[in-house]
């Protein structure tokens, strides 16, 4: 299997026992070819004029960076011609973008963070694009797509994955059986199978929080972080180490390979919480729990959680199954 194209191994799970739906194989071969091209204006950098910021901010009040826009409109343009979608949703828009009148429509739903991890791009970091992918609720056949076809549980995603443009362009994706890493061979421009189905491993000493919200965590994640803190003297009897690229996808790349823990927990004071619900915590919550491992809000499978809105906000936990089991609050 090792070195196989993207678009082979699409075919087999078309074919095998995954069944994948031709309409999910050609959405997901247009938001690969769509993240090779925003991968090559990310490695422009400064020579392409794509870093620093705009003067504007989305609707979630933060600043936008040239790249957010650049990379949301390029994922708009090449998933609105190819008949496999019924709308778009996206961190860099208010609201939904349906489907043009004058191209076919499909049955699918895409969501996207067109580039994770923005306050990374100027300085040189991994940053990474993620998307999900759920079905149209079976009464949209025939009317306007709405902002609440998109208000599904994460359980309810048929595919989801990210790229990362990092030192390797990767994409890594789950249809539903099992997740599968493909490395970019620039040269043949084509993305090539290099690892999977991949298994979290277990036990790896490793925790990613930003230490400087503390102030703001649960008991439970005091707790934790504490424990872990103590290494050999405190309750885990080993030492730990902490990790935090301030960009989710590398985070959880890096858990999805090596193991270990990824918190962005829930603000106990305001109870306001950072990553968004359905397309940061879902499609992550879906390829970790995919390679065996677990994803919680502190309390509730974030894959359980119905959204009540498309920009939601949701506390994180993620990752060895073992270790997210100990973060579990009792609700
Ligand atoms: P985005 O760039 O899409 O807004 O997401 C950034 C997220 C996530 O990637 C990362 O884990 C977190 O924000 C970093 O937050 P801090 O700046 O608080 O470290
Ligand atoms: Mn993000
Ligand atoms: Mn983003």
């Amino acid at each position: 299997m090792q070195g196989m194209s993207l678009a082979r191994f699409l075919i087999e799970q078309q074919r095998g026992a995954a069944a994948l739906p031709a309409e999910l194989r050609l959405l997901i071969e247009t938001v690969a070819r769509a993240c090779k091209t925003i991968g090559h204006a990310v490695s422009k950098g400064a020579l392409g004029e794509v870093l620093g910021s705009l003067d504007k901010e989305n609707v979630q009040g933060e600043v936008q960076k040239k790249l957010d826009v650049i990379a949301n409109e390029l994922l708009l343009d090449a998933n609105e011609w190819g008949g496999h979608l019924a709308a778009m949703a996206s961190e860099e828009m208010a609201t939904i973008h349906r489907i043009p009148h004058r191209y076919p429509k499909g049955e699918c739903l895409l969501l996207f963070d067109p580039i994770d991890g923005s306050s990374n791009i100027d300085v040189c970091l991994s940053v990474g694009t993620i998307f999900s992918v759920l079905k149209a609720p079976a009464d949209a056949a025939g009317r306007e797509i709405a902002e609440e076809d998109f208000l599904q549980a994460g359980s309810n995603q048929v595919a989801a994955g990210y790229a990362i443009y990092g030192p390797q362009p990767l994409l890594v994706l789950s249809v539903g059986s099992g997740v599968y890493e493909f490395t970019l061979d620039r040269e043949i421009g084509s993305w090539r199978l290099t690892d999977g189905p991949i298994r979290i491993p277990a036990g790896t000493p490793e925790f990613a929080i930003n230490m400087a919200r503390r102030r703001q965590w649960s008991d439970a994640v005091v707790r934790f972080v504490d424990d872990r803190v103590a290494g050999e003297t405190g309750p885990c009897g080993r030492e730990f180490t902490m990790r935090w690229t301030g960009s989710m996808v590398a985070d959880v790349h890096r858990i999805l390979k090596r193991g270990g823990t990824f918190c962005y927990p829930t603000d106990v004071r305001t109870g306001g919480a950072r990553l968004r619900l359905t397309y940061e915590a879902n499609p992550m919550s879906y390829l970790i729990e995919q390679a065996g491992g677990a994803s919680i809000d502190g309390a509730r499978r974030i894959l359980d959680i119905v959204p009540t809105g498309l920009h939601q906000r949701v506390g994180l936990m993620l990752g060895d199954a073992d270790e997210i089991a100990m973060l579990r609050e009792t609700a």
